[in-house]
């Protein structure tokens, strides 16, 4: 791996990335950011808007790409990856709402059935994070099992950008967000794929607590595998992973 950091804690690692990222826009004003749901992220995000706010850093040419989103959900839903990007990092930030793209805004909640609008939905993000010059800076939580974004064990480490079924164990863990019901966790979902994570120029994959310890594990001492989707950073030119003592425990 590239680059490992143990911190103490959240804010320690939200520090880190919030003075990258800060000083990237500064260095060039319409850097194209790699966005994460998830709560991994949402410190890093934070010291990153206080800093902007601090510094006075000119948001205004930000463009970002979000990396996943669940299907069936409408674009308004509270738990759609549209509305917690916009609440976590839009709206904090104060990015310019037209520039921040969730790949799946274009579907908008279409139906599973509508086979031909879904799977054009994949290679035009992929196409269109090209046109914007690739993203200079992704940043990663990482799943119990080792996934990233919505790239579940066995994804193809070459995958762009499509439509994926969730693994029961994601559906489970995401169950927190919808009423403490599986059966209100959508089945699928839209994510980048593993090639498409690995094109961004710099990783920041983020990890806290003894629960992603054996996903963290895999993913740096483990043999790069498709069954562990995160172990892919290793092929990566500059990772940079940040994590707490409990997350590196197994390390
Ligand atoms: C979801 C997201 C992932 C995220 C993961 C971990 O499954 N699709 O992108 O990394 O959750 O979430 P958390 O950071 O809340 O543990």
């Amino acid at each position: 791996m590239a680059e490992v950091i143990i911190v103490k804690n959240e804010e320690e690692a939200g520090e880190i990335y919030g003075r990258c990222v800060a000083d990237l826009i500064k260095a060039k004003p319409n850097a194209v950011l790699g966005l994460a749901t998830g709560s991994s992220p949402l410190a890093a995000y934070q010291a990153l808007a206080k800093i902007v706010h601090e510094e006075h850093i000119d948001v205004s040419q930000v463009r970002g790409f979000a990396l996943d989103e669940y299907l069936g959900l409408p674009l308004t839903h509270p738990e759609s990856y549209h509305s917690t990007i916009h609440r976590t990092v839009v709206e904090p930030l104060g990015l310019d709402p037209a520039k921040v793209h969730v790949p799946g805004d274009v579907l908008n909640g279409a139906p599973l059935e509508d086979g031909d609008k879904i799977a054009a939905a994949g290679p035009a993000y992929d196409s269109a994070i090209e046109a914007a010059g690739g993203i200079d800076v992704q940043i990663l939580g990482i799943g119990t099992d080792g996934h990233i974004g919505f790239n579940e064990p066995g994804s193809s480490l070459a995958s762009g950008t499509r439509v994926k079924t969730l693994a029961e164990q994601t559906r489970i863990d995401n169950a927190r967000f919808f009423d403490d019901d599986i059966n209100q966790v959508p089945t699928h979902c839209i994510t980048q794929g593993i090639g498409t994570v690995l094109k961004a120029r710099h990783l920041v994959l983020l990890a806290f607590g003894s629960g992603k310890a054996e996903a963290i594990e895999e993913t740096i001492e483990g043999g790069v595998s498709a069954f562990c989707p995160a172990s892919a950073l290793q092929l990566h030119p500059h990772a940079t992973v940040i994590i707490d003592e409990e997350a590196a425990s197994r390390l």
